[in-house]
Formats: structure tokens, C-alpha cells, sequence
């Protein structure tokens, strides 16, 4: 009997449906070229159903969710909803609740994307950030003090546990290892000021390191990481870093892969339910218009695919993403591809049935 997998989906706000459809599309191709089935069950959530109900995310949907294989996200981000409701409530709830204590962003260049670094080609640009998604800064440790008064003080601490450090690193040394490109593996960090937290990360990693023989362990403060990310991307392999670290170097990261209309990322925890989302946000000013690059949401369901265990049929949506940059968008930016929003999900669903 052919593999079944259960997805659970969230297509979410702004052009979020619009690249799910996409996506979707080319996921049932390649279900079907590789001969495995593919159940989609939608779930409403976001800005729209929270104006209605005030309901974000009931724990009962949680549980719901907890019980697929994957889910399938596309935006959240509501411009009638005060920043921070959606996100929390949604997105980082299923993190915490999924304890999907992996963020993994490939930071790749495809053929035909323009690079805004001077000199810089595809054969430059291939890395992938593993960031800790579940503790640090976005742990919500802190508190106000005086609040509201001229005494005001605003606490806002790091939380770094021996446990959430050291299988984030785990998990990097491994990915490093069976990714078998330089053998490289990164830790970016703050080690001559965050003295207390990545004296921590340091010493697992350095730990962790040993028995990982083959791979090389290297170091660079966050700060020198932006820096190198445009001068010398290609130094990278592996990177591992913090939550709030993770956050913003992968935004840089996405911007010299050619933008958000083609970073993709998976929120993973190993051995549960992984959460794989295009990283873009919901642009509302393109929403309902059919411009919007669902490239991005194409390669975080290839991203899933290989999550599931069907690395073939992820390999080739990535391939075909790549024929698709390479021989057909005039850019990536949207409504200036040359092509409509199902449009490019057709090109890349054709190469995958191919
Ligand atoms: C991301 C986003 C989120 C984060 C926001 C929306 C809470 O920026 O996935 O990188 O900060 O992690
Ligand atoms: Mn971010």
C-alpha cells in the first residue's frame, strides 16, 4: 500500500491562500509522479476569523494539528489586527505548543535570480541556518517594574537551557552530516558580551563537536556573520545560532537569495509535527490580485516533502523551482514575473510531473 501523510492546513491571511494553492498544487504532482497520497484539511485561522469570533487559535485545534503529519502554513499578519495578537497567538503558540524547537532556513541562490551582491552567483550562496526556535529572548521571561511611571523598568531576559542548547546543536551537527557539502558547521553567537548565555552554547558546541570528528566546527560573532553574509557568503555551510539571532540574520539571508517571494523555512521538531511556511508574511497590498510569487510557498512544501521522508520528490520541486528561475521569470518580485500567481505554480507543477 502506498504511504499516506495527513496535512494540516493553514493558509492564514493577505496572499497566504494564494500560495498555498500553489503550493498544493505542485505537491499533489509530485504525490502523484512518486506514488504516495497526500490528505489536506484546512483550517481558518487568522486575521479574518479573529475579527469575526476573537478566537486566534483554541487549544482544541492545538491538539487537532498535533495529530498530522505536517502542517502546511501560509501567512499570518492581519492589517485590522494590532501586530503582535496573530503572531503570538498563532505562530509562536504552535512552536511552543508543537515544541518545534527547530527553525530551518535554507539560504540558497537559484539560477537566474538576481543577487544584490556585487560578483555573487549561485555557486556562492548556499547555506542553511538552523536557528532554536523555542527559547532565548522569545521565551516571554521578564516583566515590567513601575510600569507606566517615570521609574519605569522593562525586563526582557534570554532563556537558555542545557537541554534546548544542545539538541538544536545536535540537530545542526547531523543536518551538517548528512548535507555533506563543506563539512562545516558555524555557531554564531555573542561569546565577548552575552557572556553568561553563549559561554553556554559554546561549551555544548565544542562538547557536542567531538563526536562529530568529520565535521568542522567554527565560530563567528553575530555582528561578523552580517558582515560576511555580504562579503564572503560563501564561507557558509551550516550555521547555528539563537532564536533572536535566527530571526534576523535569516531575514539578511533571504534578501541575497533574491528576496521573500523565494525564502522558505520548516519550524521542526524531530521527532513530532513539523510546521513549513513561506517566510514572506501576508503582504496585504497583493492580496486577491494573483500577482504574488508562490515560489517561496512551492519550496516550503518541497521542504515537507523531504521533512516526511520523501526526499526525492523534494529534490525535484526544488529542481523544478530551479528550471523555473533559470529559464522562465523575468524576476521574482511581484507582479513583475511575467507570468500570473498560478501561472508559475503551472510552469513548476509541469517539471515536477515530468
Ligand atoms: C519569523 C517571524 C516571526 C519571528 C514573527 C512573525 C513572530 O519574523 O518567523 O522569522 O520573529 O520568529
Ligand atoms: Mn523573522
Amino acid at each position: 500500500m502506498s504511504k499516506s501523510y495527513n496535512i494540516g492546513v493553514i493558509p492564514g491571511d493577505g496572499t497566504g491562500p494564494e500560495v498555498i494553492n500553489e503550493g498544493i498544487k505542485v505537491l499533489k504532482v509530485a504525490a502523484k509522479r512518486f506514488g504516495f497520497n497526500l490528505h489536506f484539511t484546512e483550517y481558518d485561522f487568522g486575521g479574518n476569523r479573529y475579527l469575526k469570533t476573537n478566537e486566534v487559535l483554541p487549544n482544541s485545534a492545538v491538539d487537532e494539528l498535533k495529530q498530522h503529519d505536517a502542517i502546511f502554513l501560509g501567512a499570518i499578519g492581519h492589517p485590522d489586527v494590532k501586530p503582535g495578537i496573530l503572531e503570538k497567538g498563532i505562530l509562536l503558540h504552535l512552536r511552543f505548543a508543537l515544541d518545534l524547537y527547530i527553525n530551518l532556513r535554507p539560504v540558497k541562490l537559484f539560477p537566474g535570480v538576481e543577487c544584490p551582491l556585487k560578483d555573487k552567483g549561485p555557486e556562492h550562496i548556499d547555506f542553511v541556518v538552523v536557528r532554536e526556535n523555542t527559547e532565548g529572548l522569545y521565551a516571554g521571561s521578564g516583566g515590567f517594574f513601575k510600569k507606566g511611571t517615570p521609574d519605569e523598568v522593562a525586563i526582557q531576559e534570554s532563556v537558555n537551557t542545557r537541554k534546548g542548547v544542545e539538541r538544536c546543536i545536535r540537530y545542526a551537527f547531523n543536518y551538517c552530516q548528512r548535507r555533506s557539502k563543506d563539512k562545516k558547521l558555524t555557531l554564531c553567537g555573542k561569546t565577548n558580551v552575552l557572556t553568561y548565555a553563549f559561554d553556554l552554547w559554546e561549551r555544548t558546541f565544542y562538547e557536542v563537536a567531538k563526536e562529530y570528528p568529520e565535521i568542522k566546527p567554527d565560530y563567528a560573532h553575530v555582528d561578523a556573520i552580517t558582515m560576511w553574509f555580504v562579503k564572503n557568503p560563501e564561507w557558509f555551510d551550516v550555521i547555528v545560532t539563537d532564536n533572536m539571532f535566527g530571526d534576523i540574520i535569516t531575514d539578511l539571508g533571504a534578501m541575497i537569495q533574491g528576496g521573500m517571494g523565494i525564502a522558505a523555512g520548516g519550524n521542526i521538531n524531530p521527532e513530532g509535527t513539523a510546521m513549513f511556511e513561506p517566510i514572506g508574511g501576508s503582504a496585504p497590498k497583493y492580496t486577491g490580485k494573483n500577482i504574488i510569487n508562490p515560489l517561496a510557498a512551492i519550496c516550503a512544501g518541497g521542504m515537507m516533502l523531504e521533512h516526511l521522508g520523501q526526499r526525492e520528490a523534494g529534490n525535484v520541486i526544488e529542481r523544478s523551482v530551479m528550471e523555473v528561475t533559470g529559464k522562465h521569470l523575468k524576476s521574482l518580485a511581484a507582479g513583475h514575473m511575467g507570468y500570473n500567481t498560478s501561472e508559475v505554480g503551472d510552469l513548476v507543477a509541469n517539471y515536477v510531473g515530468k
